[in-house]
């Protein structure tokens, strides 16, 4: 079963959009399998957007990562990297479709209120990243009959 990071940026704990975005992950049928707020040290930004560094938007893409409160989570089911990608949209809200997350929520680039991993890989990457593995809950879902 795959796994991949979602985050919600502060823009979204901000608009009080946390209970919005992470019910969309949720009725898809994806697993909740690690969940926490987060004060995000700029340590851990860099690495995560390490891909980025050089970039005219790299260092206002920090400062927004670490302006306040970001939700980590782990998310697990069939294709779930794709799965999660699709239900964000594109990284321009503005032409990100209705129906995503970007796509009904954000106007912007910067802002578009949620990330999530790119691959597999990684996926494993910035889950080492965000979570300890204690931190991360394997349990039996027990819609799996109708959902899985
Ligand atoms: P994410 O990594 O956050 O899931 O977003 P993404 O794959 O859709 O987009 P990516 O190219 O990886 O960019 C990472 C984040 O940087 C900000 N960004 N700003 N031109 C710009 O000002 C610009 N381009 C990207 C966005 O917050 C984007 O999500
Ligand atoms: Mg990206």
């Amino acid at each position: 079963m795959q796994q991949t990071l979602i985050l919600l940026k502060p823009d979204a704990v901000q608009r009080r959009l946390v209970g919005d975005l992470t019910a969309r992950f949720e009725r898809k049928g994806l697993r909740l399998t690690g969940l926490k707020l987060v004060q995000t040290p700029r340590e851990t930004a860099e690495k995560h957007y390490a891909v980025h560094k050089g970039k005219p938007f790299y260092e206002s893409l920090l400062s927004f990562l670490t302006s306040g409160p970001t939700v980590a989570m782990v998310w697990e089911g069939r294709e779930a990297v794709a799965v999660c990608r699709n239900l964000m949209g594109l990284t321009d809200g503005a032409k990100a479709p209705p129906g995503t997350i970007r796509g009904d929520f954000a106007i912007s680039v910067q802002n578009n209120l949620v990330h999530g991993s790119d691959s597999p890989e990684n996926a494993a990457i910035e889950i080492a990243l965000w979570f300890k593995p204690d931190e991360l809950v394997k349990f039996a879902p027990t819609d799996a009959n109708w959902v899985g």
